[in-house]
């Protein structure tokens, strides 16, 4: 059998070449520190390519603690103070990568999410000029840690690699397709932190019983507010062959649990039924549905037309009509799963982790940034920020 090959010794391994592993490498390199990142992929940064429909929305301008899930709330704050969308920013306008703001403050590539990919690497390069180096490693397989006295030892199929820092990003559970695995969960378990469970948000819901009919308005998409628990989301809604879709609906997803209802405003701000109680006006069915259709798209008009009808034609039945289409309640029989979710909401309870460094309060040494930790950000470039945050407050103290 032929040797085992050494053991590399760097300064500080990150596992996961994704969004916050490789400006985490960057960042820490350029601080003179020797960073080997481990991916089990076979090329960096799948997810950053596929995002924004290819074009990479990098970050939103109008990004505050508010955007983010987690049970601790306060817990983001600090980290996206220290690195905030202007930061990302300054670093894409310097690598001359054309943008534009696309709507409610979402900055996106003109070109492609390779220019995104493209400025990492680059900036992982840049390492050199201040004596340090990153080292990325593809088709590490298999990777296990240990910790001793001399740090964190990364056994995997392409070799050992020893150092005394680790910093855990290999992200969420969302699309195993592009390599997503529970890594960093189990990881933080054999150190003894603790998880909040992990779900999909970010997701499609899907319809089942009698509400499985709407999946025949497919393709349907209007404006609504989606009201999930105590949080709504004014966006659009798309109705999918499964169930709801649209961004209002990814938003609500997010604060949506399984048996709880969620409600839609099908026509906010407008008074639909207001033709049905001018003086002299007719109150039919012909009537109602033609007030719907001079406020909602044609077929799911007739749809609610047909399905929602007053209970009378009385101003207390019209006005229970009218409060009924701003109260919709839907009981999705669940999401469409990590297969689908654009992100994995709980993760490492950040109870185990110093807000200002991603460091585990108990084991010194071991870092979880990015998708991995409980902090979920809402859609609009807002999980890439903190991708980037986490990872910038790992490397400073590194
Ligand atoms: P990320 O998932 O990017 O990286 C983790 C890395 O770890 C991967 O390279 C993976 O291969 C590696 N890895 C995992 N398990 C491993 C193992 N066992 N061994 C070795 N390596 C392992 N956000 C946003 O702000 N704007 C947007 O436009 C979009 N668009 C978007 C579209 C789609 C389709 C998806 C699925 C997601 C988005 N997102 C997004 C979310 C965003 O992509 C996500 O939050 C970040 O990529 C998270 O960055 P991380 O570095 O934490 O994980």
């Amino acid at each position: 059998m032929p040797p085992a090959p050494p053991e590399r010794r760097f300064d500080v391994l990150i596992l996961g070449a994704g969004a916050a592993g490789l400006l985490s490498a960057a960042t820490a390199g350029q601080r003179g520190r020797r960073v080997a990142v481990l991916d089990h992929n076979a090329q960096p940064g799948r997810k950053i390519l596929i995002s924004g429909g290819g074009r990479c929305n990098f970050t939103n301008i109008h990004c505050t603690p508010a955007n983010f899930l987690s049970q601790n709330p306060h817990f983001a704050k600090s980290a996206l103070a220290l690195y905030q969308p202007r930061h990302f920013l300054e670093l894409v306008e310097r690598h001359r990568i054309p943008w534009h703001e696309k709507t409610l403050g979402q900055l996106f590539c003109d070109r492609s999410a390779h220019d995104i990919l493209n400025m990492l690497l680059a900036e992982c390069e840049r390492a050199s000029l201040s004596g340090g180096s990153v080292d990325l490693i593809y088709n590490a397989r298999s990777l296990a840690v240990e910790r001793d006295a001399a740090g964190f030892r990364v056994t995997s199929s392409q070799g050992g690699f020893t150092a005394p820092a680790l910093v855990v990003a290999t992200g969420g559970l969302s699309i195993p397709q592009l390599g997503a695995t529970g890594l960093a969960y189990d990881l933080a378990r054999q150190f003894g932190l603790a998880i909040i469970p992990p779900r999909p948000a970010l997701v499609p819901l899907v319809l089942g019983g009698i509400e499985a009919a709407w999946t025949a308005l497919s393709g349907v998409s209007t404006e609504i507010i989606a009201h999930a628990g105590r949080t709504q989301f004014r966006e659009k809604l798309l109705v999918t062959h499964r169930g709801l879709s649209g961004p209002a609906i990814l938003q609500a997803s997010s604060y949506w649990h399984a048996g709880q209802p969620l409600t839609i405003d099908f026509a906010p701000g407008r008074n639909l039924l207001a033709p049905l109680l001018a003086p002299g006006a007719r109150r039919d069915i012909a009537t109602f549905r033609q007030a719907l259709r001079a406020v909602l798209p044609q077929r799911l008009a007739a749809y609610l037309a047909e399905t929602a009808p007053p209970a009378g034609w009385s101003n207390a039945a019209l006005d229970s009509a009218e409060r009924g289409l701003h109260r919709y309640e839907f009981y999705p029989t669940g999401t469409e799963g990590f297969a689908k979710a654009e992100v994995t909401a709980g993760g490492i309870d950040t109870a185990a982790l110093h807000a200002r460094t991603m460091e585990a309060r108990t084991v010194p040494g071991l870092f979880f940034i990015g998708e991995a930790v409980d902090v979920t950000g809402h859609l609009g470039g807002f999980n890439f920020q903190w991708a980037w945050a986490s990872a910038v407050a790992a490397a400073r103290a590194l």
